[in-house]
């Protein structure tokens, strides 16, 4: 639902959009138009002068009118150039404040929660953004092209018409005014909701359309095109339907103006020749008195299209300022006041820590545990949490984390998860489908707001701003996300820092993609298509991996991350993982179905239905009953 926005907020809403330097430009059009309104009045009353000369003398000669129609001339061709340079200050600043809007827009989005895009189709969102934009930014040319000149104008006109004609002519012809006015905001009142309709359905179609595109291939497997098709055009009729209905509305009230005006120019032009014929005002004054209508009605009939216009670009800002009202994410609000000193202290770039050595010391399991079970040698475990300070480095702490996603407040995916996971640590997280792993990291990288407390490094997630977290954490997601751009780029992208192509090189031979790269037309530099569509999706796995390389995180999380990979490129990217781990003190947490992938981890927690219910290493769990072993025996998946 949009919410209600008058129109002085709206422009409030619109100034903020520019430059200071820019608002000020506001006011140098507003004089432009005044110059020029004014102006515009001569050519009437330089008409009727004439008139009168012409009927009331005898030697009127060409060269003794030519002087006014030089100045008829003048004044129009001066009022042209400065409709010029109003029209240019006019563009400068619309485009200024697009330009600004779309950025503020995007950026809007940007940090906008996660649960925005899972209840906004991503068409949607796109459609809306750009018809909002272009409504915001037609408005912007509306208020200075259309309407402020037409209001001047009509105001102008309205004092030549008191200081020119007798005031029952005057009054007459200014009646036209509210009886327009009354039609037009009829007009727009009866119309204003079918608009907001139209354009969310045509939102809703934008997001039909770019999903179904998304699934193009799904959609040609099953040959359901032409039932999409059908889909489409059974949703477009009852669009076309409704714009009909709105269009058989505006044309209705289109007719009822001109007719308003039709009228008004009789009984103007009725009651001026009748003047004239009692001699009360003479025959140049009426055709000043027409001229003067046709002044007034030229501006109005541009009001009634420019209000009516008017109204539907308001219901477009109004739904662009929505876009920029989205509140943003939980993650970018809280740090700010939570975080003092202590979030500037962990320093997560793993370059600048000593290398080796650093989860020496620290155990690895949580209170919960049974102690004494076959821990010894295992750097990473223990049956306490300890209590040392680990602002310095990469330790992760959850103590009591529940979780619900905010759509599903009721169904809680972790339960009272308390877990201590060490610098220094290859934790793996195995466990059915849907038990809440892919949960779980979402909730230690900040991207969805849990219960209970977490620490990295024995800060406090609340006190870690988005920019600290992306400097000690890789997330490679299930998904991974590639851009329509070069390899190297792929490769490079979140990195704060021009990279040398030697280091992505060094970076892509760790994640074993290098040789398929160079193979490619143009190495480094091929292009790739939306989604990286034509790599295959092993390619786009070890694309996504070699960014990890290069960032050398504190903070790695794999999700899946090397499901599409073959056995081979699997173990070669694994060893590439564990010497980062051995060499920088990087804390891995690692998700996979296929244990394999698991099988060098420090530990293994393993998850059903939110929550931890067994831990220890890959024999151990294989060894002991439970999900973990089934899942080995193929028995669960
Ligand atoms: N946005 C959401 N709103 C409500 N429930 C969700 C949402 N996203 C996921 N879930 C539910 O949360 C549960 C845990 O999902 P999650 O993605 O964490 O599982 P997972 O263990 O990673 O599964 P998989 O192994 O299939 O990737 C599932 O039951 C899922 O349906
Ligand atoms: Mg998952």
């Amino acid at each position: 639902m949009q919410k209600r926005r008058t129109l002085s907020e709206t422009w409030k809403n619109i100034f903020s959009l520019l430059p200071r330097r820019q608002r000020l430009r506001f006011l140098l059009i507003l004089l432009i138009l005044g110059v020029s309104a004014v102006l515009s009045q001569l050519t009437p009353l330089a008409v009727g002068y004439m008139t009168d000369r012409v009927l009331g003398e005898s030697d009127v000669t060409f060269l003794s009118v030519a002087p006014v129609l030089l100045v008829i001339l003048a004044v129009n061709v001066v009022n042209e150039v400065i409709k010029v340079a109003r029209r240019l200050i006019v563009e400068d600043t619309a485009t200024q404040a697009e330009k600004n809007a779309r950025q503020k827009a995007a950026v809007s989005l940007l940090m906008a929660p996660l649960s925005y895009f899972r209840s906004h189709m991503t068409g949607n969102i796109h459609g809306r953004l750009n018809r909002s934009l272009d409504g915001t930014v037609r408005l912007i040319k509306l208020m200075f092209m259309d309407f402020a000149p037409a209001v001047t104008t009509a105001l102008a006109a309205i004092v030549t018409i008191f200081l020119q004609l007798p005031v029952p002519v005057a009054c007459l012809v200014i009646l036209v005014i509210p009886v327009g006015t009354f039609i037009v905001f009829r007009q727009i009142a009866t119309q204003k909701g079918i608009r907001v309709e139209l354009m969310e359905s045509k939102a809703g179609m934008d997001g039909t359309v770019v999903e179904l595109l998304n699934g193009i291939e799904t959609i040609r497997t099953l040959d359901s095109a032409a039932a999409e098709g059908d889909r489409i055009l059974e949703r477009s009729e009852y669009l076309r339907q409704k714009e009909m209905r709105h269009h058989k509305a505006m044309a209705f009230y289109d007719c009822l103006k001109f007719v308003n005006e039709a009228v008004f120019s009789v009984l103007v032009i009725g009651l001026s020749v009748l003047l004239a014929s009692q001699k009360v005002i003479s025959v140049g004054t009426v055709l000043t008195a027409y001229l003067c209508f046709t002044q007034l009605t030229g501006p109005l009939r541009e009001l009634h299209r420019i209000l009516d216009e008017f109204s539907e670009c308001m219901v477009l800002a109004g739904d662009y300022f929505q876009i920029l009202e989205i509140p943003a994410d939980f993650s970018y609000q809280d740090s700010e006041q939570s975080s003092g000193g202590s979030a500037a202290g962990l320093s997560c770039r793993s370059s600048e820590q000593p290398s080796g050595g650093l989860s020496a010391g620290f155990p690895c399991r949580s209170s919960e545990l049974p102690s004494g079970s076959s821990a010894a040698g295992l750097s990473c475990r223990s049956s306490e949490l300890p209590s040392g300070d680990l602002s310095a480095d990469s330790a992760i702490r959850l103590e009591g984390v529940n979780f619900a996603y905010p759509e599903k407040p009721d169904q809680r995916i972790l339960k009272n998860i308390s877990l201590f996971i060490p610098s220094g640590c290859f934790l793996g997280v195995a466990g059915p489908s849907g038990c809440g792993k892919s949960s779980l990291i979402k909730v230690i990288d900040k991207l969805e707001q849990a219960g209970g407390r977490i620490t990295l490094g024995g800060t406090d997630l609340s006190a870690l701003s988005r920019s600290a977290l992306a400097d000690c954490i890789a997330l490679v997601p299930q998904t991974p996300f590639l851009i329509a751009d070069t390899v190297y780029r792929n490769i490079c992208y979140g990195m704060k820092r021009e990279v040398p192509l030697e280091e992505v090189k060094e970076a892509a031979q760790k994640a074993n993609i290098a040789a398929d790269i160079e193979k490619l037309p143009g190495s480094w530099q091929f292009e790739l298509s939306e989604g990286g569509r034509n790599l295959s999706g092993g390619q786009w796995q070890r694309i996504a991996l070699a960014r990890i390389f290069l960032r050398k995180p504190k903070i790695l999380i794999l999700d899946e991350a090397t499901s599409a990979l073959d056995n081979t490129s699997e173990r070669l990217i694994q060893a590439e993982i564990e010497k980062m781990k051995e060499e920088s003190g990087t804390t891995v947490i690692s998700i996979a179905h296929r244990l394999s992938t698991l099988r060098n981890c420090d530990e293994i927690l393993v998850m059903d239905k939110g929550q931890i219910v067994q831990r220890g290493t890959f024999d151990e769990l294989e060894a002991s009953p439970g999900i973990f072993r089934d899942m080995a025996l193929g028995i669960l998946r």
